[in-house]
């Protein structure tokens, strides 16, 4: 076979080749120690000088050439493999994934934020303090007698006194309101002041759908100058009206009684009650949401301020009350439970923080 029959061979086998194994076996049936080029190379050998100085540049142009061809098909066979190999392999990433379980704002949270919002915007900023008090901040500062029955209003859970400590101070409680709170914001920051304190209290009693031994309270106070009733009665319309998202909604305040407060109040929003529903606004019926009242003169005196230049109201409400009221929640108990599924359908969307702007 001479050099360009050879070629013409080699090209078709090289054309002809559909894998890599095939191809790999023409390259050494051409160019391999015993392949056809290499035997022809060989027979250069024999040739007289001038023949093998024509044949050898020829057979060179050759082998090259065949070298290019294999290289060329190599190519496209390897590409081949891998479009193959890819089509095989792809991932459908267009599934769906399984569904991601979205975590939510609790409702007491949301409720709490919610306040934040609509007292901040009055000018009140957030007081804390312990959930272990002393009995002179739950009680003796607070105006409660000594052995008054007052102090039986509230089931107090009662904790062995503190070592080192003498009297009121030694005596503890798990505190049974957030009024305690007043006793503190006040000695800790004086006169004026616009404080609200939101936290757990605790009280001796036995659980059922509207009693629970632990529940939120809200407590807020302002003292002033010139602080008087009517701006007690203003705030606390206000803020339900923004809590309940409700205009103009009757509030009335009815006579009562607490120690730390003279005169006292019970407040009471307008609602109509069905056999299965309250709706909060107009209606002829009256709901309870919390206590108030002007800040006694003798708590303003057991925290060293001037009843004589400084009044001052304070209210408190349950957190778990107002929520229940405005989303509809039958069961206290539920606040507790940790069921996610209750978590999902009572919780809120964390990205909408609540604001007055779009309303809470
Ligand atoms: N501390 C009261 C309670 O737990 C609620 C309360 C009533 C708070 C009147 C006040 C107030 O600040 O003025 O029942």
């Amino acid at each position: 076979m001479n050099a360009a029959e050879l070629k013409a061979e080699l090209t078709k086998k090289i054309e002809a080749a559909n894998d890599l194994g095939q191809l790999d076996e023409v390259r050494v049936s051409a160019l391999g120690k015993k392949g056809a080029i290499t035997e022809l190379m060989k027979g250069l050998g024999k040739m007289s000088p001038e023949d093998r100085k024509t044949e050898g540049a020829a057979l060179n142009v050759m082998k090259d050439d065949i070298a290019a061809k294999l290289e060329d098909r190599q190519k496209t066979l390897k590409k081949a493999a891998m479009d193959e190999k890819l089509k095989s392999e792809t991932l459908d990433i267009t599934l769906e994934p399984r569904p991601a379980r979205k975590g939510t704002i609790h409702p007491l949270t949301q409720t709490m934020d919610e306040m934040i919002a609509i007292f901040a915007d009055m000018g009140f900023s957030i007081h804390d303090g312990p959930d272990i008090e002393d009995d002179f901040h739950n009680f003796t500062a607070l105006n409660f007698p000594p052995k008054h029955p007052a102090r039986e209003m509230q089931d107090t859970f009662f904790l062995p006194d503190a070592e080192g400590q003498d009297g009121d101070a030694a005596k503890r409680v798990l505190r049974t309101h957030t009024s305690t709170c007043q006793i503190r914001a006040m000695m800790e920051l004086g006169a004026p002041l616009r404080k609200i304190v939101m936290g757990r209290v605790y009280r001796a009693e036995a659980m059922d759908t509207t009693h629970s031994a632990m529940f939120h309270q809200i407590e807020g106070m302002m003292i002033d100058t010139n602080t008087n009733m009517g701006h007690l009665k203003g705030i606390m319309k206000t803020f339900c009206e923004k809590f309940f998202g409700v205009e103009d909604l009757p509030v009335r305040f009815r006579p009562s009684f607490f120690p730390f407060t003279e005169p006292s109040a019970e407040v009471d929003i307008g609602c109509s009650k069905t056999r299965d529903a309250i709706k909060i606004g107009g209606g002829n019926d009256w709901l309870e949401i919390g206590g108030c009242g002007m800040v006694h003169p003798n708590v303003l005196k057991n925290v060293g301020i001037d009843p004589e230049k400084y009044q001052g109201f304070a209210f408190g409400m349950g957190l778990e009350r107002m929520t229940m009221l405005k989303y509809g929640i039958t069961d206290v108990r539920s606040f507790y439970d940790g069921d996610t599924r209750w978590n999902e359908y009572y919780g809120h969307d964390p990205i909408n923080k609540p604001n007055l702007a779009t309303g809470v």
